[in-house]
């Protein structure tokens, strides 16, 4: 037990200090309160370092064997929560270091040879937002499957397409939700990349320069899982770069962001859907709300959240990237501003893929081993809202180009005849064949065909188009790859 190990953070540097930091300044620097969730990372990072300066013959084997009983320590203290965190030790690090040294003694104050909290805390945050990705990634992937489940349901419903919210083409529901599908598998390709680019090791990098210890730094990295496909080691190649910057974050916080994004569109499409004006779907009762007023109400809440709750991710990236963009080189004390818009954008997207997952697909009734309570549909609506608003007149007008028209002549064919049904107050495709031939003399019998909502998707029957043979090829392929 040594007997002068540190309390105060202020006797963690020196004796340079004539008098002790103000109770504000306390306040105001200390990350603790927010930092302590990176403990697991910074005893793992500590451990391999540890290690390496044993192997490396830095510190000895004694040493080591100490340091590593000291930490075991420390976890179980921190995870039974009897850890006694102080706001006086400022932040993680000096908090689980001081706590070492207090169980283990010298020992303790050789774990931060040729260390440093700046390339120390870059590590942690690196490890941990690694550990959160690896999270992330599954749920993207279940929201995906979720999706299809539904969409698989529904190939041959029907609902209007739209362009400026107009009714314009008629499009099968399982093709809308695969729109969705390709989004957050974009989404998951990214979190993969952003995932290279944050598994690299700064640790080594010290205060800014290096060190004068003859570190093995690919080992620590090693250690650490910090290895690309091959296996090979990952280390920050700059000191400078190592401490400094948190590009990992930002690009992870954009990745985040987007996702957000895909899942706000959703939400407004659900949102609008199960408005009385369409009354598409409906979602289980357990992610809506009534009103305190109107005894009537059921209303989205958990969609409505969802694309509020971008905005604060969205937000979160803009504070990151404005946090990085005046920083001189090396660490400034700036960068502890990098971890609560972090860890918020982690839970926030965290809790958002898990909800959705659930209110898309429902959730597995263990005594009938089928899943129950996602979306409903209402096939019925859709396809009314698809009949109105003249929907196939597209189609009419390649019917004419197939009859010999130039594109151009037959679009201006067909306003006329939408002109007319519209006074006549009905559908294209309950215009009499006279009538219709009064437009364009070419026009036979088989135009009603064409003018049929299924006609209407059947004939979009080209890679990446609506009709049922191309979604359900779509979903075979989905299928195969979430697999
Ligand atoms: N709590 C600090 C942070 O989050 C740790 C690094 C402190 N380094 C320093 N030189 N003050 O960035």
């Amino acid at each position: 037990m040594s007997t002068n190990q540190f309390d105060k953070k202020s006797e963690a540097w020196s004796a340079l200090f004539s008098e002790p930091m103000s109770e504000l300044v306390k306040r105001y620097t200390a990350s603790v309160f927010f930092d302590k969730r990176l403990w697991q990372a910074d005893i793992a990072g500590s451990l391999a370092h540890a290690e390496m300066l044993a192997a490396q013959g830095i510190i000895g084997a004694a040493d080591l064997a100490s340091i590593q009983q000291g930490m075991a320590q420390i976890t179980s203290e921190i995870e039974a929560g009897n850890f006694e965190w102080k706001l006086d030790l400022e932040d993680v690090h000096l908090n689980i270091e001081a706590r070492l040294t207090q169980l283990v003694g010298d020992a303790g104050k050789r774990l931060h040879t040729g260390r440093s909290r700046n390339d120390q805390v870059a590590t942690d945050v690196r490890l941990w937002l690694r550990s959160e990705i690896d999270l992330i990634i599954p749920l993207l992937g279940e929201l995906q499957g979720a999706l299809v489940d539904v969409a698989e349901k529904n190939v041959d419903v029907i609902l209007p397409g739209f362009t400026h919210l107009q009714v314009a083409q008629p499009v099968s529901f399982a093709h809308h939700l695969l729109a969705y599908v390709e989004m957050f598998s974009r989404d998951a390709e990214r979190m993969v990349d952003v995932r290279r680019r944050t598994n690299r090791l700064p640790l080594g990098s010290a205060a800014l320069a290096g060190t004068t210890y003859p570190l093995d730094r690919e080992r620590v990295a090693r250690s650490l899982g910090m290895v690309d496909e091959r296996g090979e080691p990952q280390v920050c190649q700059n000191s400078l770069d190592g401490v400094s910057d948190r590009d990992f974050a930002i690009e992870f916080t954009a990745a985040a962001s987007l996702c957000m994004v895909h899942i706000s569109r959703f939400s407004e499409e659900l949102i609008l859907w199960m408005s009385q004006n369409f009354g598409f779907v409906k979602i289980a009762d357990r992610f809506t709300t009534g009103s305190s007023i109107m005894p009537q109400k059921k209303n989205p809440d958990v969609p409505e959240l969802a694309r509020g709750k971008t905005g604060r991710v969205v937000g979160h990236l803009m504070g990151l990237i404005t946090l990085m963009k005046g920083q001189p080189l090396a660490y400034n004390k700036d960068n502890q501003e990098d971890k609560e818009p972090l860890f918020d954008t982690v839970d926030t997207l965290k809790d958002t893929l898990r909800i959705f997952v659930e209110m898309v697909g429902g959730q597995l009734n263990p005594a009938t081993g089928v899943k129950e309570g996602g979306i409903t549909v209402n096939a019925v609506a859709m396809e009314e809202a698809a009949k109105k608003g003249y929907a196939t007149a597209t189609d009419l007008a390649d019917y004419l180009v197939k009859k010999g028209l130039p594109f151009r002549d037959a679009h201006e064919t067909v306003a006329h005849a939408v002109k007319a049904a519209v006074s006549h107050n009905c559908d294209l495709s309950e215009l009499p064949l006279a009538v219709l031939q009064g437009f364009n003399a070419s026009i036979e019998k088989d135009v009603y065909e064409c003018l049929s909502l299924r006609g209407s998707l059947n004939a979009r029957n080209t890679l990446g188009g609506t009709a049922p043979a191309q979604v359900l090829h779509q979903i075979a392929r989905h299928r195969q790859r979430l697999a």
